[in-house]
């Protein structure tokens, strides 16, 4: 098969040499066995590297199954992957098979991989080099079938050496590694993306796609896209649905650029700076916006002492805060603050987790959590 049509098959948009140079890849890599890693930033498209492979293997008709390391807790990481005997632990009233068990003949995606806590990196390691593994809670070792895909935005060497990530399994991962560039790197395809999106959005929800200047195409072909392949999507989809049906110029265009947006902070403008710096500077901003929900927080609270329907701002939802009617004073339940602090950090972020974890300085394991218990996913 030709690799447009390749790409077609498998969704995968892009004519940069980068991307022509992945799908070639994957092409040679799919029908064989081999574990891959596939590394890059959050929204480049990782995952749909991987069910590419998965589906241009002779696997395609057995599951792939993902499954994301960093959002299962440690505690019950082995459990989940290996699978458990009846009475293995409090709690284990069953017997249940784990993720490898329930992908065998097809293939497994370990997303987040550097995420898998250090002790069951050796354990992981001997299903990558012997197919098998032991439920919790049993001595006998089961062996399966599977095809194993990993991926990570993290530098695994630098987590190889800050000892979190073990380095015969980082070798063992190595042999095959796709990096997918982040987005600034392949801005030619900003333009294919562009046309993609807007014909796949328009479609889906029945809108007509007034066009986009040369000016305006030029200035989403300039951003930094932190947020990669994904923002690129979400501001089209925005724009689509909010611009119905009118054409696109440069200036109607940066409201849904975080860049042109914040200029008016005097804040650094992210163009051409290193990822670190942008992180930085992303970091940084969150921090400021934080800083500024705190103060409407508090202007909020003072204000509530008066009677409610003299300020009545209506961002305030009633059930949401308790009046103490002892003093007078109103509060937020801590929960909820939190639960405000995540939804706006992820925001922000564009729901890079990384980035919005690093800014609650919260470990992303602990973000994952929150976003489960408090249903943000
Ligand atoms: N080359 C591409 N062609 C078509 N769509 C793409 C491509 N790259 C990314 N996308 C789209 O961008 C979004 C993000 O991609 P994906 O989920 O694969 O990213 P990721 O690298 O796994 O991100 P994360 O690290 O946050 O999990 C998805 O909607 C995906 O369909
Ligand atoms: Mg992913």
């Amino acid at each position: 098969m030709d690799q447009d049509q390749f790409q077609q098959q498998h969704d995968i948009i892009g004519e940069s040499v980068e991307i022509k140079e992945i799908v070639e890849v994957i092409q040679q890599i799919a029908p064989t066995d081999i574990t891959v890693l596939i590394t890059g930033e959050s929204g480049v498209g990782k995952e749909v590297v991987a069910k590419a492979i998965h589906h241009a293997s002779q696997r395609t008709h057995k599951p792939m199954i993902s499954v994301n390391a960093g959002a299962i807790p440690e505690g019950i990481i082995e459990s989940e992957l290996f699978g458990h005997e009846k009475g293995a632990f409090t709690g284990a009233s069953e017997t249940r098979k784990g993720y490898f068990e329930l992908a065998d003949g097809g293939t497994i995606f370990l997303d987040e991989i550097g995420e898998l806590p250090i002790g069951t990196q050796v354990k992981f390691l001997r299903v990558l080099e012997s197919g098998e593994f032991m439920r919790v809670g049993s001595a006998v070792p089961k062996k399966v079938n599977v095809r194993v895909i990993a991926a990570t935005n993290k530098d695994l060497e630098s987590e190889v050496r800050n000892g979190n990530f073990r380095t015969d399994l980082f070798f063992r991962l190595r042999s095959v590694n796709i990096r997918v560039p982040p987005l600034r790197e392949r801005r030619e395809d900003i333009p294919l993306f562009v046309h993609e999106f807007t014909r796949q959005i328009s479609e889906k929800n029945n809108i007509t796609f007034g066009g986009i200047t040369d000016e305006a195409m030029e200035m989403l072909k300039n951003y930094f896209w932190p947020g990669n392949v994904r923002e690129l999507r979400n501001v089209v989809e925005s724009m689509l649905i909010i611009e119905r049906g009118k054409r696109i110029d440069a200036n109607s265009i940066q409201k849904y650029l975080r860049e042109f947006q914040d200029n008016h902070r005097n804040l650094p403008v992210y163009t051409h700076k290193t990822p670190e710096q942008a992180e930085r500077e992303l970091i940084y901003r969150a921090l400021l916006e934080m800083k500024s929900d705190i103060m409407e927080l508090k202007t909020i609270l003072t204000q509530r002492q008066v009677p409610a329907e003299t300020v009545a701002p209506h961002y305030v939802e009633a059930n949401v805060d308790t009046a103490d009617h002892e003093t007078g004073e109103r509060f937020i339940p801590l929960d909820e603050m939190e639960r405000r602090m995540i939804i706006s950090a992820l925001e922000r972020f564009n729901g890079n987790r990384r980035l919005a974890s690093k800014a609650l300085n919260i470990s992303e394991r602990t973000l994952y959590r929150k976003i489960k218990e408090y249903a943000l996913d």
